[in-house]
C-alpha cells in the first residue's frame, strides 16, 4: 500500500513537471518598430479603455459608446452641466456623480473633466514623452514638474508600474490619432490638493 502510495506520488509529481516542461512562453519583442508600437499603443488605449472616460459618447439602445468623430477628445467644453443646482456642480458628498458621456465626475473632491488626449495642440500634441509618461505614471498635471496632481477619476495609481515600452506605445499611438480641438474646463475643487 505504503509503495503504490508512493507511486502515485511520483506519478503526479512527474506528470506536473511535464506539465510545465511543456509550456514555452511566447517571446516579448523588445524592441518594438514605431509601426509596432503604435498598434501596440492602440490596442493598450483599447483595453485599458481610456475611451470610458475620455471619448465623448453617443447614446444607443445598449448605452453609451463613444463617437468615433470624438475620440479621445475629454469632455466636450461646448456641454455646459445645465441640469445641475450650483452645489451639485461642485461636489457630491455621498455619491459620485457621472456625466451620461462619461467624460465628467462629480465626488467629494469636486467636479472634474477627462482632459483632451488626441494630438490636437489642446489635447498631447505639444507634449514630450517626458511630460506623458510624469502624467500617466506620477499623476501630474501636464506632466510637469510642480503642479498639481490629477485627480479622480483619472485612474493613474494603476498605471505607474506600466513598463516603458507600454507606456512609449501608448504615447506613439496617441500622436497619431485624429487631432480635435476642445479646450476641456478646469476642474472645480471641493477641497485643496496636496
Ligand atoms: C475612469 C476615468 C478615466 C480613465 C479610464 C482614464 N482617464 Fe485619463 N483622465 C481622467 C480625468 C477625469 C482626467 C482629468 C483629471 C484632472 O483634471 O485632474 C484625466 C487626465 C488624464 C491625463 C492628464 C491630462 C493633462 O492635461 O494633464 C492624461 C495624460 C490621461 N488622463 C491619459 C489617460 C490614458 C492614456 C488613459 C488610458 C490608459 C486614461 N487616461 C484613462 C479620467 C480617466
Amino acid at each position: 500500500m505504503k509503495n503504490l502510495l508512493l507511486a502515485l506520488g511520483f506519478l503526479s509529481l512527474t506528470s506536473c513537471i511535464q506539465e510545465s516542461k511543456s509550456y514555452t512562453p511566447e517571446e516579448q519583442p523588445v524592441n518594438l518598430s514605431l509601426e509596432e508600437s503604435i498598434r501596440r499603443g492602440e490596442y493598450l488605449v483599447t483595453i485599458m479603455d481610456c475611451h470610458a472616460c475620455h471619448s465623448p459618447k453617443i447614446m444607443t439602445p445598449q448605452g453609451p459608446v463613444p463617437d468615433p468623430n470624438r475620440l479621445l477628445s475629454g469632455f466636450d467644453a461646448s456641454q455646459p452641466l445645465e441640469e445641475l443646482s450650483k452645489e451639485e456642480k461642485i461636489t457630491s458628498k455621498k455619491w459620485v456623480l457621472f456625466h451620461p458621456q462619461m467624460t465628467s465626475a462629480i465626488g467629494p473632491w469636486g467636479t472634474t473633466f477627462a482632459a483632451n488626449i488626441s494630438s490636437d495642440d489642446t489635447g498631447i500634441g505639444t507634449w514630450s514623452y517626458e511630460q506623458f509618461k510624469k502624467a500617466l505614471t506620477e499623476g501630474r498635471y501636464k506632466g510637469l514638474v510642480n503642479t498639481r496632481p490629477l485627480l479622480p477619476p483619472m485612474p493613474w495609481q494603476t498605471y505607474q508600474d506600466l513598463e516603458d515600452k507600454d507606456v512609449r506605445a501608448i504615447y506613439d499611438y496617441l500622436k497619431t490619432t485624429t487631432p480635435i480641438e476642445n479646450i476641456v474646463p478646469a476642474p472645480q475643487l471641493a477641497m485643496q490638493p496636496q
